[in-house]
């Protein structure tokens, strides 16, 4: 007797480990917002978070609904089959298509993935082995296309026989693998800080370059020693960079930055600038306050910020951010856009974008 093919059946999310439990408090609010209701698999440290609706006929909905770009603490959005275990060693290349032929007839790409964990990372070199055989029966079983518009099947390895075989959608999960984007710190750069702002303008701006141009300008607020303020110039756009700390010299040298020593939660730029970065640490809730005062001002257009979270009710926190900016501004009638992601390169915090429409 033949056996049914397996249905997707969870959402597998890759998280920053330690950060599991606001992984999956989020994905609850997010499913409950769409009337689905699910539990939860989070074990601390893993680095993932598998969701998994009462009713797998729910899953085509949160596949089409649920929108990867409202999950601040999720790096990685999968649709994930039951997990395949016990493959044979002699064999993991026949179980695997299977699976993926249960997902789809082809995939763009195939991405071999595990957590984000020192303990994960060991399958690194299995990995690198398992990838060529398999590119390589993918091809002959014709499971390869050339849209980029077809899924991308994702294989998360537990270890090097567990496995979940799901696929995502291009524009509606990251565009790297493992959701982490490698960036080579730039030798010039003032401070590793940078990176978050370069990861924030890949993660939020990806496709729309044109809201970065030479020429603009920018306020950079806590901007010693200058990580984000060297992204700026590196574009060609001015910089007032706000802090009381010194600035790094060369990046002064450039003729584009003027460093006031001022207070960056009474500043106010004289005429409107086209962005705001700030990166000072302090309350999440103060710095949300400061963000609405410049964009319901008029005093920029878009906005990048650090919120550095607390140790304990992290996602609460976020949402209360949220909220402050969004009832603000529909109170201003601003019109707007609002996300929150915590990146790669964010630690005990989140990036937001802020931008008017
Ligand atoms: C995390 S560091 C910023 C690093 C910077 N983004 C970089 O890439 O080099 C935070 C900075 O915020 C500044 N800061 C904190 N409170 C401030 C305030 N009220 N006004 C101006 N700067 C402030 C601190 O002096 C510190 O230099």
């Amino acid at each position: 007797m033949s056996q049914e093919p397996p249905v997707i059946q969870s959402l597998l999310l890759y998280c920053r480990p330690g950060f599991e439990k606001e992984c999956a408090t989020e994905i609850q609010d997010q499913t409950q917002k769409l009337e689905v209701s699910g539990f939860s698999k989070a074990n601390p440290n893993a680095g993932y978070v598998l969701f998994t609706p009462y009713e797998t006929g729910d899953m085509p909905l949160l596949m089409k609904q649920l929108r990867f770009a409202d999950l601040c603490f999720a790096r990685q959005m999968v649709a994930v089959l039951p997990l395949l275990s016990k493959l044979s060693v002699e064999d993991r290349i026949s179980p695997v298509l299977e699976a993926a032929s249960a997902l789809s007839r082809q995939f763009f790409d195939t991405w071999l993935e595990t957590a984000d964990t020192n303990d994960a990372k060991e399958l690194s070199v299995f990995l690198r082995k398992f990838q060529g055989p398999l590119a390589r029966a993918m091809a002959e079983a014709g499971m390869v296309s050339a849209k980029p518009g077809a899924p991308r099947l994702h294989l998360f390895f537990l270890n090097s026989t567990t496995v979940y075989a799901g696929l995502s959608r291009p524009g509606n999960a990251s565009p790297w693998p493992m959701g982490i984007v490698r960036l080579k710190f730039p030798r010039s750069a003032p401070s590793r800080s940078t990176l978050k702002l370069e990861e924030a303008f890949l993660f939020f701006l990806g496709d729309e370059p044109k809201i970065l141009q030479p020429g603009m300008k920018a306020v950079d607020l806590g901007a010693a020693p200058g990580g984000w303020t060297w992204q700026l110039v590196k574009r060609s756009i001015r910089v007032i960079a706000v802090d009381n700390g010194p600035m790094d010299k060369e990046l002064m040298d450039s003729g584009i930055v003027e460093h006031l020593r001022v207070d960056g939660f009474r500043y106010l730029p004289p005429r409107p600038v086209d962005w705001l970065v700030c990166d000072m640490v302090d309350q999440p809730s103060r710095i949300a306050a400061l963000v609405v005062r410049w964009m319901a001002g008029g005093h920029c257009r878009h906005a990048m910020f650090n919120l550095k979270l607390p140790m304990k009710k992290r996602h609460e926190e976020i949402k209360r951010c949220r909220a402050i900016i969004e009832e603000a501004l529909d109170n201003a009638g601003v019109p707007f856009r609002l996300s929150f992601k915590q990146l790669y390169h964010d630690r005990e915090e989140v990036t937001g974008y802020l931008a008017r429409l």
